[in-house]
């Protein structure tokens, strides 16, 4: 995991601890993290020593070892600042700022193609960049959804005073703000992989790091609305990811996903089977297929998730989704121009790591595809879209 990073040792070195270990609970977690940052200022290491060290027997091997056995560890003064806790504990968990801890190792990334991927949930969990350039690209992508929606951030009836909402894979947090904005009353929670959250957060909203496909740490029933947008080429247990949905989802309360289907079309016959974005879409079903997620999102295997998950009274509805500024319609020629902009880092980044991580793919030989769809959305003769999938159900009450 390493060699490809330039970020200092000490804090690859406490993430691949964490990584390696078995870890069952979130206090296991924390025990993980304040060991390995406490250890961090004195160690002097290389990469091989990365692989002597075992979550199982951390004091038994590797020039780490040694040199912790020598030298008696200092107690962080900072630990004892505190003065509302002078008994040694204080509200949050054992009494350590774990936040604090957990943050710093929670930045761990990888630079690849010019581009900066969020590691520490593992290298290929999520292929797309977290980087600014695309922080960028999902704001611009999120104006464009709210036009597909005639200005709505979701279709499921959910009422005028829902009070627990939850965003998986929030992106820049911009859905969960403003829904927050919109239902003042509401707790509203974007999570996400990486902690990428906006710098303006109002009051009823919050931002939380998790992986949604291990446990969505959520009481039962706790929420009257669960949301998720675009995060089909991330996710691999379905199964599991509905029944934690369905799991936190109140009786009578919502879920729905909205997705881009990976299917292109073209009402006048201009797709041509060369066309670069036909061609850019189906390496990407291909580097999908081959990891075992859903080859592209479409009405039916959504349908299927929220129906296989428990929810009822399922609704599915898609709009048409154009690549460049083609439509004569207004707010559809607006959409296409909003993906003209986007597209030109967003091709790049739902590709790269797929061309080439995935299907083994040179750097040029990706750049090259991606590049191509991007151009193919300035031609006037292309004439083509993918569909815009919302889906809702309702848990039964
Ligand atoms: C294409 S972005 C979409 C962001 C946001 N939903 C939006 O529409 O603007 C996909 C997001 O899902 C997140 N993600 C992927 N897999 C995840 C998982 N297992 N748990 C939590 N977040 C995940 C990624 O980190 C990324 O921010």
């Amino acid at each position: 995991m390493s060699e490809t990073m330039s970020r200092p040792d000490w804090l690859s070195y406490s993430t691949y601890k964490l990584e390696k270990a078995t870890i069952s609970t979130e206090n296991e977690v924390l025990l993980w993290f304040v060991f390995s940052c406490a250890s961090l200022p004195p160690f002097s290491h290389n990469h091989s020593c990365h692989n002597t060290i075992n979550a199982a027997a951390p004091l038994s091997s590797g020039n780490i070892t040694t040199k912790m056995l020598q030298e008696p560890l200092e107690v962080d003064p900072a630990l004892f600042d505190d003065e509302d806790s002078d008994d040694g504990y204080c509200s949050s968990l054992s009494g350590y700022e774990t936040n604090t801890i957990i943050s710093t190792a929670l930045h761990e990334y990888l630079l690849e193609n010019g581009r900066r991927y969020h590691t520490y949930y593992g290298r290929d969990k999520n292929m797309l960049p977290t980087d600014e350039i695309e922080q960028d690209r999902m704001n611009l992508s999120h104006e464009l959804f709210l036009l597909l929606l005639d200005g709505n951030l979701f279709l499921a009836p959910i009422g005028d005073a829902p009070e627990r909402i939850l965003d998986i894979g929030t992106g820049t947090g911009i859905w969960a703000v403003e829904m927050a904005e919109k239902f003042p009353n509401a707790e509203v929670i974007g999570m996400d992989l990486s902690p990428t959250k906006p710098e303006w957060v109002p009051p009823n909203c919050r931002f939380d790091v998790a992986d949604a496909e291990r446990e969505l740490m959520h009481d039962d029933d706790s929420f009257d609305f669960v949301h998720a947008r675009n995060i089909g080429q991330c996710i691999s247990d379905w199964g599991h990811l509905m029944s934690e949905i369905y799991r936190v989802t109140k009786p009578g309360g919502y879920f729905e996903l909205q997705e881009i289907g990976g299917i292109l079309f073209s009402d006048d016959e201009t797709l041509a089977p060369n066309n670069p974005a036909k061609i850019w879409y189906e390496n990407i079903s291909k580097a999908l297929t081959r990891i075992g997620r859903p080859p592209s999102m479409t009405e039916e295997n959504m349908t299927f998730f929220l129906a296989s998950g428990g929810f009822t009274d399922i609704t599915a509805s898609y709009t048409k989704h154009p690549l460049g500024p083609w439509p004569k319609d207004r707010t559809l020629k607006l959409v296409g121009s909003l993906n003209l902009v986007a597209g030109k880092t967003g091709y790049h980044a739902y590709g790269m790591a797929l061309f080439t991580r995935v299907l083994g793919l040179t750097t040029d030989e990706a750049n090259k595809i991606c590049r191509e769809c991007a151009l193919d959305a300035h031609n006037k003769n292309s004439h083509i879209y993918s569909l815009y999938h919302i889906v809702y159900g309702r848990k039964p009450v």
